[in-house]
């Protein structure tokens, strides 16, 4: 189930199709989109087929089980226990963010997030004409760290919303107990609303991940966005939950939902779901292991093989952050040489903010010959470039 590649090109695919589509190129091989080259759970192949042979793919409700479902899900690998009212589904996290963005805030105002950071949730900011107010993140060796005096300093600034991300995007930091706990204070301090999107929090590959919801008896001014997208591979059935205990911050949510004509989900967003909370744990648990492999392979291989190329482990995602700076050139000069030399692709730092310059993504989660193929093809430019 993991270890075959599965033809992904011609069936429309983002990750793959778009690469095709803006290089001329067939043979590229993509580590870019934060999705996985496995195929599901056979146990939510097998409800979307029983889904789809009923025929009719009319309005359809949010299940009780699907409600249920999310809150035993939260309570047993996010260790806090929300209610089940305070669970709203929205299709997707960014659109949950855009609505934030829109309905908690005006024009102009500001909204502070951690750079660098995955670039849909910054122009997620930009589109909707508000300020991005930036704290950096502070490389100290191999680790991303907040800048705490910077942070508070900036939540001074008159500042909206704060868009926590954890595990963070690109980066790979799992915040701590203690950073949760500090940021939740600060905002408090100063009257910030919390998103937490923690849309990777089922990959932890060291330490404890730590929910922003296990604070809420502490400050409910916070929106939680959890989904299963991420964990089982399922986010073009666009199906998350925002959590949201404050009653008056939720009921003005869902208004927004309603108001922007959000009603039901997607026909096949109920077996999905609740196939893949239910009874997808055991495809998860070798999911991690294929990841966990080929994460501990690519550290390896691109410190000692790929140097002066330096991975940053992060503790979480599936997703690992590499810095280049040390082969001196340009962005758009070393992108073309992995997509037209390397025939590889790679998510470019850039996209992430100007502190993202000298690094590039990869995406862990692929069969692993296809995997150790893509970073052949690194190594290859990265010789090239000594030439
Ligand atoms: C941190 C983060 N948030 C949100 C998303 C997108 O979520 P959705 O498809 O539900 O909008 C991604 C996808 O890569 C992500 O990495």
């Amino acid at each position: 189930m993991f270890q075959n590649p599965v033809e992904r090109r011609h069936t429309d695919c983002a990750k793959w199709d778009e690469l095709i589509e803006n290089t001329g190129e067939e043979d590229v091989l993509s580590l870019t989109v934060a999705d996985m080259d496995f195929r599901v759970a056979p146990e939510i192949t097998q409800a979307i087929i029983t889904a789809a042979n009923h025929g009719i793919y009319g309005y359809t409700n949010v299940s009780d089980r699907y409600m249920d479902l999310t809150k035993r899900w939260i309570q047993k690998h996010y260790n806090w226990t929300p209610e089940r009212e305070w669970i709203v589904y929205c299709p997707r996290i960014i659109n949950a963010l855009c609505q934030i963005i829109q309905n908690y805030t005006n024009a102009g105002d500001s909204i502070l997030i951690t750079t660098p950071l995955y670039d849909p949730i910054q122009s997620a900011i930009r589109l909707n004409d508000r300020e991005i107010v930036s704290t950096s993140l502070v490389r100290k060796a191999d680790r991303y760290e907040l800048d705490f005096e910077d942070f508070e300093k900036k939540l001074q600034s008159d500042v909206k919303v704060f868009i926590a991300v954890s595990p963070h995007n690109p980066t790979g930091r799992v915040w701590t107990e203690e950073e949760v706990q500090k940021m939740v204070r600060l905002c408090k301090e100063n009257d910030v609303l919390i998103v937490a999107d923690e849309i990777h929090a089922d990959f932890i590959w060291e330490g404890v991940f730590t929910s922003f919801g296990q604070f809420l008896d502490q400050y409910d001014q916070m929106i939680i966005g959890t989904s299963a997208s991420k964990t089982f591979n399922i986010p073009g059935i666009e199906a998350s939950s925002m959590v949201i205990k404050n009653q008056a911050l939720r009921e003005k949510f869902t208004h927004c939902l309603r108001s922007a004509g959000f009603h039901n989900p997607n026909y096949f967003c109920n077996p999905a779901v609740e196939a893949a909370y239910g009874e997808g744990e055991e495809w998860l648990a070798l999911a991690k292991q294929v990841i966990l492999e080929n994460r501990k392979f690519a550290l390896a291989f691109i410190d000692q093989e790929c140097a002066p190329c330096k991975t940053i482990p992060g503790e979480g995602t599936f997703l690992l952050w590499v810095d280049y700076s040390a082969l001196g050139i340009a962005e758009d000069v070393w992108n073309d040489t992995l997509l037209h030399q390397g025939k590889v692709a790679c998510s470019m730092g850039g996209n992430f903010g100007e502190e993202g310059r000298g690094f590039f993504r990869i995406n862990l989660a692929q069969p692993p010959v296809m995997f150790k193929e893509a970073l052949t093809r690194i190594k290859k430019c990265v010789e090239g470039t000594r030439k």
